[in-house]
């Protein structure tokens, strides 16, 4: 499916809009086609004129376009697609997307579609960190939507953070990722499957929002807390990197952004568990409904595990510091006449170790693998050496874009042998291996 796919580009308005014609042009390259709509904001940074010239097809710009409603409806519009795709996703489109609301052709596309959706946030920090949009999103992924990016980084607006678009190329390979896992129609029940238009003429604009039949915007049932395959078992989970202090001021860290942890945190609340998330230093925020307990050094993220036992099921995807500084200097360290300090290092004890032998040991252990080599061999030695029960192996090396990315590529080894996955993004290796759990705790 990867090849030739179908993709319904729908820009939001945002300085990242202009990314979204590199977009286009990445996924030509890639020998995809896209349709572009464009909403009223998006085209105060870009012009239809120049998303038709890259698509070679007509943007789409307003809801109220007769010409546009009688040759393609905003039903319609999605129909031959493989996967819809809003990029940059403002803020405001994101909130129109998670309640429902459709005034523009942009939003009353995205809640008459039946296709896949994948967007890629963009904005300010303060509006990507705030509560309602977080919520939003929250209940974006709730509805299986893939969300990529947005990135760390400096905002056209000079403050730095999260909320910088995800770039082209990793927003295509994200879209190639979604295309290959399959499933791209939302199935609706037999009874309110759609129909194909018919070529009668076009209602007046102000009958458009009621032609939609409202038993189109279905998509699966969301799992409430609660209730779900995971109900009633408790997971613990580790997350993201460890910092160690080698003095007030200064730590040895590593480059782990915690997004596949907080992924599979998210992903087991979904399906009914009770979730404690132990995270290292992160720049994402919390999953909603999981307790999340924050920890600096693997010290602390050890007396934080202990403390969150007995659990029915322990993952632990965080990159442990291996090392840390034996004394940590309680002043800052000064430079010398003697040149650089020696810093003495110290073993780290061994969290997934420590849990799968000791007397707590949960039914399920998993822990991570990340190599840049030898990444199955290196994996299965980790398998006996940890006592865990599987090994979720994924190889590292800065050019595969993991460490940090949205997209992971990991290898399953168990005593029964190795399962490996495409690269997906982390989202759905998150839900891919809850479903596994699920399996596994499921009643004879
Ligand atoms: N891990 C842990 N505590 C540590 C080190 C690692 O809990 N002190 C866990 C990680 O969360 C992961 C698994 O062990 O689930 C493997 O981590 P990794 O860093 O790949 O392996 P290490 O044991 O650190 O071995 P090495 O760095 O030599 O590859």
């Amino acid at each position: 499916m990867a090849n030739g796919a179908r993709i319904l580009l729908i820009v939001g308005g945002g300085i990242a809009a202009y990314k979204a014609l590199e977009l286009i042009r990445e996924l030509k390259r890639r020998g995809h086609e896209s349709r572009g709509v464009l909403t009223q904001a998006g085209a105060h940074f870009i012009t239809p004129l120049s998303i038709a010239s890259l698509t070679g097809d007509v943007c789409y710009t307003d809801i109220f376009s007769l010409t546009d409603e009688a040759e393609m409806g905003h039903i319609e519009l999605s129909r031959d697609a493989d996967l819809v795709v809003v990029a940059p996703a403002t803020a405001d489109l994101i909130g129109k997307m998670a309640n429902g609301l459709s005034n523009d052709l942009a939003s009353t596309t995205l809640l008459a579609t039946d296709k896949r959706i994948l967007i890629a946030p963009a904005m300010n920090v303060r509006m990507w960190l705030h509560p309602a949009t977080q919520r939003n999103v929250e209940t974006l992924r709730r509805d299986g939507v893939t969300i990529v990016g947005p990135d760390n980084g400096e905002m056209a607006c000079g403050e730095y953070g999260p909320g910088r678009m995800a770039e082209p190329v990793a927003i295509a390979d994200a879209i190639e990722a979604r295309l290959k896992a399959g499933g791209n129609i939302i199935a609706l029940p037999p009874e309110t499957q759609l129909r194909p238009a018919s070529p009668v003429q076009s209602p007046p604009p102000q009958q458009m929002m009621s032609r939609a039949n409202p038993k189109v915007a279905s998509v699966p049932p969301r799992i409430l807390p609660g209730k779900g395959p995971l109900a009633g078992r408790h997971v613990v989970i580790t997350s993201g990197p460890t910092h160690e202090p080698i003095d007030p001021v200064r730590y040895i860290a590593n480059r782990s952004s915690g997004k596949q942890g907080h992924a599979i945190a998210r992903a087991a609340a979904d399906a009914g568990a009770k979730v404690t998330l132990v995270s290292g230093p992160v720049s994402i925020p919390d999953p909603a409904g999981v307790e999340v307990v924050h920890v600096e050094s693997a010290r602390d993220m050890l007396a934080a595990v202990e403390k969150a036992l007995p659990a029915d099921i322990a993952i632990f995807a965080a990159a442990v510091a291996d090392w840390r500084v034996a004394t940590a200097s309680k002043e800052k360290i000064k430079k010398g006449a003697n040149g650089p300090p020696a810093l003495a290092l110290a073993e780290n004890p061994d969290i997934l170790a420590t849990v799968a032998k000791g007397r707590k040991r949960p039914r399920i252990v998993i822990g991570f693998a990340a190599e840049t080599q030898k990444v199955i061999e290196h994996a299965r030695a980790k398998l006996k050496k940890k006592g865990c029960d599987l090994i979720v192996a994924n190889d590292v090396s800065p050019e595969t874009g993991i460490m940090g990315g949205d997209l992971n590529a990991v290898h399953l080894v168990s005593a029964d042998g190795v399962e490996s996955w495409p690269s997906l993004p982390k989202e759905e290796v998150a839900q891919r291996l809850v479903r596994k759990l699920a399996e596994a705790f499921r009643p004879a």
